[in-house]
């Protein structure tokens, strides 16, 4: 069976359209997404109305929960929060779109995978609503702190987003309960796809990267990933995608184009 991942959309079509040009020429049997249709990019009606049509089994992104208005945001998030109002009044002129996002599961399961936006040790308690809280990255002590409930968890596949950094994780069989230092980590280099032969001994978090960017690995491409169970491989993709249309849309696009953070992206997207 061969699975696509892919999220982190953030209203960037240009980098949508080609990875499902790419899709087209894969075969493969699934399609998950992400999570994280909207928020940052000022075209999150394209971008949701996309994924909308096609139909694809997707998840609730911490965006896709902000701009919906299921919580709030950090204090501290100034840009990430005039995105989101932004999103937020353009999706409320888009019918169905607001309950849409509203309604996304937090997490959908295969065979021996499970699919969520940030982290299956991260979840809401059953009948607890989600908060900003459920969505904190996963730094190297956090990462620490689930490696028991990981060794442990019910599927050997973890397939996530929200960093906006492609990698995969390997935890390996331990003979004691495994530490921060048994955790192995491959990243794609520059933009070469990288494939990984899964050991059938080991545990994997695959983190897809971000379609859409804010590219937090300063590498402005669109990212996904396919697992192919009966190779027992994972490969991340790096694909092109024109940028000078979307900075060029960016540019006159006063409100967004001016919060530090997409200047930084739009410098990535220039260079
Ligand atoms: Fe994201």
């Amino acid at each position: 069976m061969r699975v696509y991942f892919m999220g982190d959309i953030h209203g960037n079509h240009y980098a949508l359209e080609a990875c499902l040009r790419h899709l087209s020429h894969l075969k493969v049997d699934a399609v998950y997404c992400l999570g994280d249709l909207v928020g940052w990019l000022p075209f999150g009606d394209r971008t949701l109305k996309r994924m909308r049509s096609l139909g694809f089994p997707t998840v609730a992104g911490n965006h896709d929960l902000l701009v919906a208005g299921r919580f709030t945001d950090y204090p501290t998030q100034l840009d990430r929060m005039q995105a989101t109002a932004y999103n937020s009044g353009l999706l409320s002129t888009v019918e169905g779109a607001i309950d849409y996002l509203s309604y996304l599961p937090l997490f959908l399961e295969g065979e021996d995978f499970i699919v969520t936006h940030h982290s299956p040790f991260s979840l809401p308690e059953a009948g607890e609503s989600p908060t900003i809280e459920h969505f904190d990255y996963l730094d190297e002590a956090t990462l620490a702190q689930c490696l028991p409930a990981w060794r442990n968890f019910s599927r050997r596949l973890i397939f996530s987003g929200h960093d906006h950094i492609p990698a995969v994780y390997e935890l390996p069989e331990t003979p004691r309960l495994p530490r921060f230092e048994d955790v192995r980590v491959y990243r794609p280099v520059n933009d070469d796809a990288l494939t990984i032969h899964l050991n059938p001994q080991s545990r994997y978090w695959i983190k897809a990267g971000s379609i859409g960017g804010p590219y937090r690995d300063d590498v402005p491409m669109a990212n996904s990933v396919l697992y192919d169970s009966d190779r027992k491989t994972v490969t991340l993709f790096r694909l092109s995608y024109p940028r000078a249309p979307l900075y060029q849309e960016l540019l006159s696009h006063h409100f967004i184009g001016n919060l530090p953070t997409i200047r930084r992206y739009m410098d990535l997207l220039n260079r």
